[in-house]
């Protein structure tokens, strides 16, 4: 039975809130619950960013605090100062071309970082854990909850029509989904040994604002407005599930305060594009948005040497979460493409600044095709 405690207060640390998912999630939980105190806590690398955070920036409720999630010592000052008793862990390295040239960096701070995590939230609920209800809700008084956002890339690669399922064995391709793995591991790991109180979910790929320009829908987008060649890996033939950042922030609100302890949750858009398909009806949008003449912005796409070991389709079954906890997306590709492109637009100043400087040298050396 699910108790009604979202009165309650909550101090909910929030790692990666600078980032794309992770400002969504933080802006969600600052305007929704301003009985929470919510810390986020970034180390800003190139894909933070706290203009991302501008409009809950002097909220009463918000605290920014920039640090690694592998300093142990300002992790641990963080729980003891604000008396944290909620984590929703996004910060990670999160671009699996990256991952492919820079490996360790991904272990860095998706496995050791996380498993730092873990280690400070133990040393600080130990009082508290060998209480808890192994199938708490976690919403209770005094309860405590370590939220794990992972991806689907985990479960690897789909050759047929099948789906995603929680129970799908584990078979990560990339360096990043192989880190993402890893720290779900270490986070089930947790719970059985240490009973820290865990709940996972396993996410589509996401599109929407504040997206960093390195990811497919927002490249396109960007280069789309710059007249510059859109790189399409192979063929264009693998298949995404593509879903709107909003709502994967509105699952997580919903997995962090009635998912189960020690459950994991699917979380998908049923919304499965092939790459190529989805920049031609971005160039099509484009098209339309910039006054181009139909099919111009499509003369820009150049096949380039596929990603190293690319997976070719993912896809969620996401039925688990719709049925035990009533989540669902709420719009559809065509109304979120189409905010998402508007939004871009709106904010060249946005793209312009983040896709300067060191990032911009970094991907011409790294990315050059
Ligand atoms: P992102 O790259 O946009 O943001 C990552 C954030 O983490 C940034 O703000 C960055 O500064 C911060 N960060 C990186 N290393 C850090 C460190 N060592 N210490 C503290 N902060 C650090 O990523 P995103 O796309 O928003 O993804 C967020 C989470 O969701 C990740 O865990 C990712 O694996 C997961 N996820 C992403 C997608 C997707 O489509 N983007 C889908 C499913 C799951
Ligand atoms: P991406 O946005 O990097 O997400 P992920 O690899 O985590 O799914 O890529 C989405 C798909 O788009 C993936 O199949 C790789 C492909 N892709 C391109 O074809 N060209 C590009 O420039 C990028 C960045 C991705």
């Amino acid at each position: 039975m699910q108790r009604n405690t979202l009165s309650a207060e909550r101090r909910i640390l929030i790692t990666g809130g600078a980032g794309f998912i992770g400002s969504h999630v933080v802006r969600r939980f600052v305007k929704n619950y301003p009985q929470y105190r919510i810390i986020n806590l970034d180390a800003l690398t190139y894909a933070g960013n706290l203009e991302n955070l501008r409009d809950v920036e002097k909220a009463p409720n918000y605290t920014f605090v920039k640090a690694d999630i592998c300093d142990a010592v300002a992790v641990a000052m963080v729980f003891t100062e604000h008396a944290i008793d909620g984590v929703i862990h996004l910060a990670a390295e999160s671009h699996v071309d990256r991952s492919i040239s820079d490996p360790m960096a991904f272990v860095t701070t998706n496995v050791i970082g996380t498993v730092t995590l873990l280690n400070v939230a133990r040393e600080a609920w130990k009082d508290r854990l060998s209480g808890h209800s192994p199938l708490s809700s976690g919403e209770g008084r005094g309860e405590v909850r370590f939220y794990h956002v992972s991806t689907d890339e985990v479960y690897g690669s789909l050759h047929d029509d099948s789906l995603f399922l929680e129970s799908t064995p584990y078979d990560p391709q990339s360096p990043y989904s192989a880190s993402k793995a890893a720290s779900d591991h270490f986070v089930r790991a947790y719970g059985n040994t240490y009973k820290l109180p865990f709940v996972v979910s396993n996410c589509s790929n996401n599109y929407g604002s504040h997206h960093f320009p390195e990811k497919l829908i927002p490249l396109m987008i960007n280069n789309i407005r710059n007249n510059k060649p859109l790189p399409v890996y192979g063929k264009g033939e693998n298949v995404r599930d593509w879903l709107w950042v909003e709502d994967h922030a509105s699952a997580i609100d919903a997995v962090f305060h009635k998912g189960v302890n020690g459950e994991t949750y699917n979380i998908g858009g049923h919304n499965e594009w092939k790459n190529i398909d989805l920049v031609h009806l971005l160039c099509r949008i484009m098209d339309q948005k910039l006054g181009r003449a139909e099919g111009e912005s499509a003369k820009l796409i150049t096949y380039v040497t596929d990603r190293a070991g690319h997976d070719l389709r993912y896809a969620i079954d996401a039925s688990k979460i719709e049925r035990d906890l009533g989540w669902k997306p709420s719009i559809t590709f065509e109304v979120g493409l189409e905010r998402t492109v508007d939004w871009y637009l709106a904010n060249t100043e946005w793209l312009d600044h983040v896709t300067s400087g060191a990032y911009l040298r970094y991907y011409e050396v790294q990315y050059a095709r």
